[in-house]
């Protein structure tokens, strides 16, 4: 069954909107979500944000390590492919790939969705869980009916997509959990 849908407006409260004055849009965040080669001035910005966020699951990657792994999901009709979702400015707020492969020891598993980030001044505004339906509608497009992705902190989040529980297992050396969305 599909549990996640693109969604075509693109919009969220920033800051969170003011109790007592729900009619107030003056703060109404839009922004969109595109293929990262667009933007890829921002690859050096998010290479810095995500070793600080991820630098505790790939112990021995440098910062540069992860750009050159950015810099390499540059498709645009087939993975890996990175998109970025950036405010009417210009600025990025986050982030989402889907690779092939992501895991060491789980190669049987493809492909996965992988790096969802959003810059912590715009989170729990639905641009996550945005990201994560426009991945996932971009793979179902390709032909693709199922993703995997792992993660150390956010099983719950993903969960709520309606994602579901593969396995748990050390990984450098935190528990992580597996988990799968079927897209059919
Ligand atoms: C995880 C992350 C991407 C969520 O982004 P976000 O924009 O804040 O998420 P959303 O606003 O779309 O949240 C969607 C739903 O999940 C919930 N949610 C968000 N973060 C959550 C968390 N850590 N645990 C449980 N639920 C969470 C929200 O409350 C919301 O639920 P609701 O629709 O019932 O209100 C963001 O916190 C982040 O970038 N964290 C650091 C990087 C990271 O951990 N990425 C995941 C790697 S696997």
């Amino acid at each position: 069954m599909l549990t996640c849908f693109a969604r075509s407006m693109k919009s969220a409260r920033y800051p969170p909107q003011t109790p007592g004055d729900p009619s107030d849009r003056s703060n109404a965040l839009n922004y969109s979500i595109e293929p990262l080669p667009r933007h890829s001035h921002h690859i050096p910005d998010m290479s810095l944000a995500f070793h600080k966020e991820w630098a505790h699951l790939i112990p021995g990657k440098s910062v540069s390590d992860v750009e050159q792994s950015l810099r390499s999901r540059t498709n645009v009709d087939r993975l890996p492919v990175a998109f970025i979702a950036v405010e009417e400015s210009g600025d990025w707020i986050g982030a989402v790939s889907l690779k092939e492969q992501d895991l060491e020891g789980r190669e049987d598993l493809s492909p996965w969705l992988s790096s969802l980030f959003v810059r912590e001044a715009f989170r729990k505004h639905g641009i996550g869980a945005s990201l994560v339906a426009h991945a996932c509608a971009f793979a179902q497009g390709l032909g693709i009916s199922e993703l995997y992705l792992y993660t150390d902190r956010q099983e719950l989040f993903y969960r709520k997509l309606g994602w579901t529980l593969v396995e748990r297992r050390t990984h450098h050396p935190r528990e992580i959990s597996i988990l799968r969305l079927g897209l059919t």
